[in-house]
C-alpha cells in the first residue's frame, strides 16, 4: 500500500486553512498558502519526473529510490527492466549456441534476405560453395555462384526442387541445394554434399547396365538359334545338332556370370571368413596341375615352394581367387610363353602367393582399374577367351576379407605378376607347422 495520496493530504489541508483564514479576515494570505501548497505539489511531481525520465536515458540504471507513488513506480519499472533484460540476455545466448551449432554443421548453411543477399553463413558454405563470411556477407549470392542452373532453380520459387550441382570451389565434389523458406521473406540455402553417393548411384547404374549388356549377347545367340528352328519345321536333326555346341557355349557363360555373380553377393553379404587352417603348399600344387591341363602343353608352367608356411583362412574362398590368378595367366600368355607359381616368406614375416607369366603385360593406366566389375583392358579378348570380367573383383574382396592385398606388376610386351600379400598375422611358418 502506498501513500501517493501523502503531498495530496498535505495540499488538502493547506486548503481547509485557507477556508479557514478566509472566514476570519485572512483570505488573502490563506488562499496564498494554498496555492503555494499546490506549486510544491507540482515541483514535487516534476522532480520525480525528471528522475524518471534521466534514469531512462541512461545505459547504466543503479536503483532508484522514491517515495509513495514514485517508490512504487520506480521498483516496478526497475523490475520489469530487469526482467527483459534477463530475458535477452537468454535469447542472445540461445541464439548464439544455435549459431554455434549451424556454424560447425557438415551441411553448408547460407542465410539469404529478401533480395538474395547474403545475411549469414557457415564454415561447411565456405567450403563447399567457395564463399567467404568476411569477404561476402551482403553480396548478392547469384553474383557469387555464378551458375545459370543454380541462378533458375533459385529464382524459380519452387521450394520443394533439390538441385544437384558440381561444387564450385572443388570441381570433383556433388553437391544437393535446398531452399528453406524462414521468416520475413528470408531463406536459407542449404548445400549438402553427397559425392559418395553419387559415387555408389552411378555404380549401380554402371553395373546393372554391365549385367545386362553381359547377358544379352549369349542370350540373343540362343534365341536366334531356337527362332530359326521354329522356322524350319521339316529340318533334319543334323541341322540343329551343329548348332548345339554353340548354344551350350553360351549357355555355360550366363551360367559362369551368374555364378560370380552369386560368388560377388555372398562375399558382400557375409562380412567374415570361416578361418580353417589352408595347406598352402598342397593348393599351388593343384593349381599348377590345373595351370598345365588349362595351357594344354602350350605353355611352360613352373611350380616354385620356397616355403611349406601355410595359411589361416577359408580353402573354398582362396581356392576360387589364386585360381582366377592362374587361368588369367595361361589365358592372356600366347602360346609357347612362361608361367611361374610361386608359394614364399616375404621379408615382413608374411607370405605370398604369386603367378608371373611372360604374356603381353597390362599398360599401367589400366591397372588401378583391373580390380572393378567388368573391366578388361581388352574386352573382345576376354570375352572371346570366355571371361566375364569379375575375376579380379572377386580376388579382391577375398583378399581383402583375409586382411590381403593383391600387388601387380606389369610390362607391356614383357608380362605381368600378381601377387597376393598376406600379413603375417594369418601365416603359420613352417617349424610351428611341423611341431
Ligand atoms: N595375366 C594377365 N595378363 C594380361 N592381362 C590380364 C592378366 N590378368 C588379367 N588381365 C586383364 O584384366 C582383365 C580383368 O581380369 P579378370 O580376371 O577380372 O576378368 P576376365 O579374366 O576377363 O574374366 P573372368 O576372370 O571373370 O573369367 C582381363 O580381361 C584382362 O584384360
Ligand atoms: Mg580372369
Amino acid at each position: 500500500m502506498s501513500f501517493w495520496w501523502r503531498p495530496l493530504w498535505i495540499v488538502l489541508a493547506l486548503g481547509v486553512l485557507a477556508l479557514i483564514a478566509s472566514a476570519g479576515n485572512h483570505a488573502g494570505s490563506g488562499w496564498m498558502l494554498f496555492a503555494g501548497g499546490l506549486v510544491a505539489y507540482l515541483i514535487y511531481h516534476l522532480r520525480q519526473l525528471s528522475r524518471l525520465s534521466i534514469w531512462l536515458n541512461r545505459d547504466e540504471r543503479p536503483p532508484l529510490s522514491g517515495d509513495g507513488l514514485w517508490g512504487d513506480v520506480f521498483y516496478r519499472l526497475e523490475k520489469l527492466l530487469r526482467d527483459r533484460r534477463g530475458a535477452q540476455r537468454k535469447t542472445a545466448a540461445d541464439l548464439e549456441q544455435m549459431l554455434e551449432a549451424t556454424r560447425s554443421l557438415p551441411d553448408g548453411v547460407v542465410i539469404l534476405d529478401q533480395d538474395n543477399r547474403i545475411v549469414w553463413l557457415n564454415d561447411a558454405a565456405e567450403r563447399l560453395l567457395g564463399l567467404s563470411a568476411q569477404r561476402d556477407l551482403g553480396q548478392f549470392v547469384l553474383y557469387l555462384l555464378r551458375n545459370s542452373r543454380f541462378g533458375e532453380w533459385l529464382m524459380s520459387e519452387d521450394l520443394a526442387r533439390t538441385l544437384t550441382l558440381e561444387s564450385p570451389s572443388a570441381r570433383e565434389h556433388t553437391l544437393s541445394l535446398q531452399i528453406v523458406p524462414l521468416p520475413r521473406q528470408q531463406k536459407m540455402l542449404v548445400a549438402r554434399d553427397i559425392t559418395e553417393l553419387a559415387r555408389v548411384e552411378a555404380m549401380r547404374r554402371d553395373f546393372v547396365a554391365n549385367v545386362s549388356h553381359e547377358l544379352r549377347t549369349p542370350v540373343t545367340v540362343i534365341l536366334g538359334f531356337l527362332e530359326a528352328f521354329e522356322d524350319m519345321p521339316g529340318a533334319e536333326p543334323g541341322e540343329f545338332r551343329k548348332h548345339i555346341p554353340l548354344m551350350r557355349e553360351q549357355s555355360e557363360r550366363i551360367r559362369r556370370l551368374v555364378d560370380d555373380l552369386l560368388a560377388l553377393a555372398r562375399l558382400e553379404s557375409e562380412p567374415d571368413t570361416r578361418d580353417e587352417t589352408v595347406d598352402m603348399p598342397a593348393l599351388a600344387r593343384r593349381l599348377g596341375d590345373e595351370a598345365e591341363s588349362l595351357s594344354q602343353g602350350q605353355h611352360h608352367v613352373h611350380l616354385m615352394l620356397d616355403c611349406q608356411a601355410r595359411l589361416i583362412g577359408n580353402s573354398q574362398e582362396l581356392y576360387s581367387a589364386l585360381a582366377n590368378l592362374v587361368t588369367n595367366a595361361v589365358r592372356y600368355t600366347p602360346a609357347g610363353g612362361q608361367i611361374g607359381i610361386r608359394w614364399g616368406m616375404a621379408e615382413n614375416g608374411g607370405a605370398s602367393f604369386s603367378v608371373t607369366d611372360s604374356g603381353e603385360g597390362i599398360e599401367a593406366r589400366h591397372i588401378p582399374r583391373l580390380t572393378e566389375r567388368f573391366y578388361r583392358v581388352d574386352r573382345g579378348r576376354s570375352r572371346a577367351t570366355g571371361g566375364t570380367g569379375l575375376g579380379l573383383a572377386i580376388v579382391k574382396h577375398v583378399l581383402q576379407r583375409h586382411q590381403a592385398r593383391l600387388r601387380i606388376d606389369s610390362t607391356v610386351g614383357k608380362g605381368s605378376t600378381f601377387s597376393a600379400q598376406f600379413p603375417f598375422e594369418r601365416v603359420i611358418p613352417e617349424a610351428a607347422g611341423s611341431a
